[in-house]
């Protein structure tokens, strides 16, 4: 049996507690449904800033009522130490998804990005610390690797950062690092590279790419790309990141803990490939695609322009084995905003 099912065996055997913070977004609720599925008992804080209440809404649709009442919300906000050390109480792990993403909202503000991101994330780190957490994993980024010019990317070798969200989530790796050595406090940064899958918000001008295109070609709008289209991600489906939050979070070798890893598939995409992937994958639903093509504009500032993760760190030390390449991840995300789509059109 390979270790992602094991490890899920052997927490619906043991159930444990668990925090998520940021619960009311895309990446917290995906890990919210898959916790509760496994019949975990999991508190959840959002301040609903970029966060959904629907989001809940919607996992809550997902389940029994027995695995819901397993669930506790708090409105909180991580920028206040309270909310945090009161998520923290008896908490076996946390998984610290809280934070406000997108490289240019952070270079349009670059306060609110610290506030959240950095003051956000120490406070997180000491309310875990004081309450005894076993292990807290946080969201990095590959945002950390900056203007390195390596490729794939290699944990232990980074760049300069590009952009103040870049520099909140190196922060916080060397404040998670810190609080490793100094108060001996688990933790584990997880590097996501594009997650991407249901739930991921498409409005919005701080919208990520695959959601915001999809929703563009539904509703007949111009499709942007920033530069020449070459630039290329290693978009990676919510279901692999939910895989290395579980299995960071339970892996009992000591050499495994306070690390980072790099979170994605080692697979290069452009953004030339992903137009025609996801055009592909809508036409048979959308014939005005037939002839949709992408509108070329200037290359943002703050970008990188290519990004791969070696991700041999954590298959070798985690036993993590990606379950979804970006096409079965595509399949199963675009089912989703097909139906978000109909839905809308039919309720509002
Ligand atoms: N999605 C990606 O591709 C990606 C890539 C790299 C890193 N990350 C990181 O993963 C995490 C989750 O990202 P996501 O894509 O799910 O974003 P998201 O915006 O959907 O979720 C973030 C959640 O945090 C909540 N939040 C923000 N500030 C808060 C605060 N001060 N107090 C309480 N709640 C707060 C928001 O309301 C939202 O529900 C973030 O830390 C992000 O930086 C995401």
């Amino acid at each position: 049996m390979d270790r992602y099912s094991k490890t899920r065996d052997l927490l619906q055997a043991e159930p444990k507690k668990w925090l998520i913070t940021g619960v009311a977004g895309f990446i917290g609720s995906n890990l919210l449904e898959s916790l509760l599925k496994l019949d975990q008992l999991v508190v959840g804080i959002d301040n609903f800033s970029t966060g959904n209440p629907d989001n809940l809404a919607e996992v809550r649709e997902l389940l029994s009522v027995q695995q819901w009442n397993k669930f506790a919300f708090i409105e909180g906000d991580i920028r206040n130490l309270p909310d945090c050390q009161r998520g923290c109480q008896g908490a076996d792990f946390v998984l610290h998804h809280a934070a406000l993403g997108s490289v240019p909202r952070s270079i349009e503000d670059p306060i609110a990005n610290n506030d959240n991101n950095v003051t956000g994330t120490l406070n997180m780190l000491v309310a875990a610390r004081d309450q005894k957490v076993k292990r807290m994993i946080y969201a990095a980024s590959s945002s950390t690797y900056g203007d390195h010019p390596g490729l794939p990317k290699i944990e232990e070798q980074i760049g300069r950062p590009l952009s103040p969200y870049a520099v909140s989530k190196y922060v916080n790796e060397l404040y998670a690092d810190l609080f490793a050595r100094t108060y001996r406090l688990e933790t584990v940064g997880l590097r996501y590279f594009n997650v991407f899958g249901a739930r991921q918000d498409p409005k919005g001008a701080y919208a990520a790419v695959i959601p915001k295109w999809i929703a563009a070609m539904i509703k007949g709008e111009p499709v942007y790309i920033n530069g020449t289209g070459e630039t290329s991600r290693d978009f990676c489906y919510v279901e692999n990141v939910v895989q290395m939050n579980l299995l960071a979070a339970t892996s009992v070798l000591q050499d495994n803990v306070n690390q980072v890893y790099n979170t994605a598939l080692n697979r290069s995409t452009s953004l030339n490939e992903l137009f025609f992937m996801l055009r592909e994958r809508l036409l048979p639903h959308y014939p005005h695609l037939e002839n949709c093509q992408p509108v070329h504009r200037e290359f943002r500032t703050g970008d990188v322009l290519h990004s791969q993760a070696d991700i041999s760190k954590a298959e070798h030390l985690l036993g993590y084995s990606p379950t979804h390449t970006i096409d079965l991840g595509l399949d199963a995300a675009l089912g989703w905003y097909i139906r978000e789509h109909s839905m809308n059109n039919s309720h509002r």
